[in-house]
């Protein structure tokens, strides 16, 4: 198995893989769903503002990760959201999920990103390095149905001042129902 964030390669195959990771998990509507924003995602989203991080097991892709660009209108630091986050369902809890993020991050310090936003479950993505922020703190770009689930870190070391003014996804997160 080996990482990386050659995302052309994989367009066709990534919508699928989202869409059979969680329709698993959580049921074939959201299955779609997921799968209809990772094809948006990939279609609409300027090259520049869109990071992917894959693992692969030669033509497989075995997980994938998509981290977006979160503008901040009155503030300079570069900001990415991390989202969706899946693992082929055969393969997951085998520390594959982990890597994955520890390398989509790495990807981000390479692109100079000075802040990783998630929103998702705190227990599992504190084990790499996320922590509960609030919206004080950063302001989501709409408003969260689980605000607990808005989390944070700092890519660069230093603690972090909060971030002025409100937040802007790319167009495919631009939807209430994904927050
Ligand atoms: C969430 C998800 C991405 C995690 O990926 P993963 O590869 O299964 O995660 P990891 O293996 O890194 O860690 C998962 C668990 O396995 C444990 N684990 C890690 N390595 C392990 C190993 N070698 N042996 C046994 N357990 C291990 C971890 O400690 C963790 O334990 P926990 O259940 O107590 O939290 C994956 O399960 C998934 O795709 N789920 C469905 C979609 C989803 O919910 N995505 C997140 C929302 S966007």
């Amino acid at each position: 198995m080996n990482f990386t964030a050659e995302k052309q390669k994989w367009v066709d195959t990534l919508p699928d893989l989202f869409r059979q990771v969680f329709a698993a998990s959580e049921g074939e509507d959201e299955g779609k769903a997921i799968g209809a924003l990772v094809t948006d995602l990939l279609s609409t989203t300027p090259d520049e503002d869109l990071i992917a991080a894959i693992a692969q097991d030669g033509p497989e892709p075995l997980g994938c990760i998509l981290f977006s660009r979160l503008r901040f209108d009155q503030d300079p630091r570069l900001v990415f959201l991390m989202s969706p986050v899946a693992v082929r369902t055969d393969r997951q809890k085998s520390g594959i999920g982990q890597r994955l993020i520890r390398f989509g991050l790495d990807e981000l310090r390479r692109h100079s990103v000075d802040f990783a936003v998630t929103y998702g479950d705190p227990k599992y993505y504190c084990k790499t390095g996320f922590h509960l922020i609030t919206e004080q703190f950063a302001r989501a770009p709409l408003p969260l149905s689980h605000p607990h689930g808005w989390l944070g870190q700092s890519l660069t070391g230093a603690e972090m001042a909060p971030f002025e003014g409100p937040s802007h996804c790319v167009s495919a997160f631009n939807r209430p129902e994904l927050w």
